[in-house]
């Protein structure tokens, strides 16, 4: 696929066939993934990916509790009443059916950074593993395979990091689902370019 067909067309998919993927391709997939950059090309990332069924449907019920968890917080409970036609309806309609089949998607990775002894995460921390993620799903879009990167798993962090044998210096980042889409990718619903990209000075919407 052409690079820009894949950029604009990779979206949240979260209804997942339960077929397999074949390893070939899932190779590719993680190959793209330690292509991305890190800082100090550090590369402290590990990532496991998840085919066990017996894992793989822990950490679905794992996932259910946090989505329960997650509707908790008072944003999300009142996004919850969004009319179901509604964009931001249709988006929790979607994650809510992530909520209950997680388990059921043929691949789950978990997307992990090492830290720093006794230094606190930060903003930059995430930035040395989340365009990895982007990898993962950028890859994962051009080869049909639909993908979401999660992150609510961390309501159940202690629970995910000792099913999978996770050491204690190195964070969970992202848990995402792979699996060939039920749905169609398609271009997502984003501001308008104008609104977000300044030339030069800020509110200067960028022509061309
Ligand atoms: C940091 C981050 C955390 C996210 N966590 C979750 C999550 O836990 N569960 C989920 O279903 N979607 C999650 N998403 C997916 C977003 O809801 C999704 O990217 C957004 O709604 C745009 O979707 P679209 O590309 O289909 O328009 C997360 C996205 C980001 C960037």
């Amino acid at each position: 696929m052409d690079f820009f067909d894949v950029a604009t067309t990779q979206r949240a998919i979260r209804r997942l066939k339960a077929d397999p993927i074949p390893d070939a391709t899932l190779r590719q997939i993680m190959d793209a993934a330690i292509c991305a950059p890190s800082g100090g090309n550090r590369q402290g990332w590990s990532f496991l990916v998840v085919r066990d069924a017996a894992k793989r449907k822990r950490l679905g019920e794992l996932y259910r509790e946090a989505w329960g968890e997650l509707m908790k917080v008072p944003y999300y409970a009142g996004a919850s009443q969004a009319p179901p036609d509604s964009p931001a309806g249709k988006m929790l309609a979607s994650a809510r059916h992530l909520g209950e089949h997680m388990g059921e998607a043929p691949v789950l990775i978990l997307a992990c950074i090492a830290l720093d002894p006794g230094v606190k995460p930060t903003i930059t921390t995430g930035a040395s593993i989340y365009p990895a993620v982007q990898n993962i799903m950028l890859a994962a879009r051009a080869l049909g395979i639909g993908s979401c990167i999660t992150t609510i798993h961390k309501f159940r962090d202690a629970q995910v990091k000792e099913l999978l044998g996770i050491p204690a210096d190195v964070e969970t980042a992202a848990l995402i689902p792979l699996g060939y889409p039920l749905g169609k990718f398609g271009r997502p619903p984003r501001r308008p370019l104008p609104e977000v990209a300044f030339a030069d000075r800020w509110g200067q919407a960028l022509a061309g």
